[in-house]
């Protein structure tokens, strides 16, 4: 795992901005793991102007969510759909018919979700999956004791997860739906590279359990430790637990010229 300590959350995001941009440019047919969320904001905002400033293009791409409420109308504001619609695959010229996410609607949901993970093998797998963390330490919405092995399915969100997206649906956690459909821990893992963002204060718990403490589903972004290309984007505020921050950001600033994140 590579820990990339920012200075800030603007230059966090332009860290992801860029390695997403470099893949977008480099592979033919570009498959984007994308995340909701405050998070990534900061980057698809840097990823939108680079496509507004005519230096990046999405057409050759595709593009598939972590995770989904179930129970929201398909138009509601915070649905996962709307929203990387709305903050981000609307404003660059990848096709709306290749940004992919679990069909939530289906009647037979366990078939949806089996249905979405060979969508993505279909796809050919994530090249770069984009992740947040929860306070609890989920990454899609995998909540503590999910199996790290776990495929895409239904999952119960935990009150913690509730109460912090509630800002999202005015402040009401009891709006924030209970239920999700969210690739599993074991799809995610099959990310050619997993590419976290965490910023502020709020991520210094959890991004030192996911980053320094023990493999185990009570973290389920300890997952990282297991991938082979993972990298962590922090600011400074998100980094304070970190205990080996010094060697992180040696090892950064001496990186080999060659080497790509
Ligand atoms: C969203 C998702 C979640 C969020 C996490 C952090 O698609 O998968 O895991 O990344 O809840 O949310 P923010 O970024 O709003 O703090």
């Amino acid at each position: 795992m590579e820990v990339v300590i920012a200075a800030d959350p603007d230059a966090a995001a332009q860290v992801v901005a860029d390695v997403i941009a470099h893949v977008v440019r480099e592979r033919p047919a570009p498959v984007l793991g994308l995340a909701t969320g405050s998070s990534p904001l900061g980057a698809y905002r840097r990823l939108i102007d680079a496509h507004e400033s005519g230096t990046l293009s999405f057409a050759h791409a595709s593009a598939v969510l972590l995770d989904e409420y179930v129970g929201l109308p398909a138009d509601h504001p915070e649905a996962y759909r709307t929203f990387i619609r709305r903050e981000f695959t609307d404003r660059i010229d990848l096709p709306t018919e290749r940004v992919f996410g679990p069909d939530v609607t289906a009647a037979d949901l366990p078939d949806a979700c089996r249905r979405y993970d060979r969508l993505i093998a279909d796809l050919g797998g994530v090249d770069v999956q984009l992740l947040g963390i929860g306070g609890d330490g989920h990454i899609g919405f995998n909540e503590p004791s999910s199996s790290l092995a776990s495929r895409t399915r239904i999952k119960t969100l935990t009150d913690t997860t509730r109460s912090d997206n509630a800002r999202f649906f005015e402040d009401d956690e009891y709006d924030v739906p209970r239920h999700v459909v969210t690739q599993g821990l074991g799809t995610i893992l099959e990310a050619r590279h997993l590419l976290m963002i965490a910023t502020g204060a709020s991520k210094v718990e959890p991004i030192a359990q996911a980053v320094e403490g023990p493999l185990t589903a009570m973290c389920p972004a300890s997952v990282l430790q297991l991938h082979p290309h993972a990298t962590v984007v922090v600011d400074e505020a998100a980094a304070s637990g970190l205990r080996l921050a010094d060697y992180y950001r040696e090892a950064y600033t001496h990186k080999p010229d060659w080497q790509q994140l």
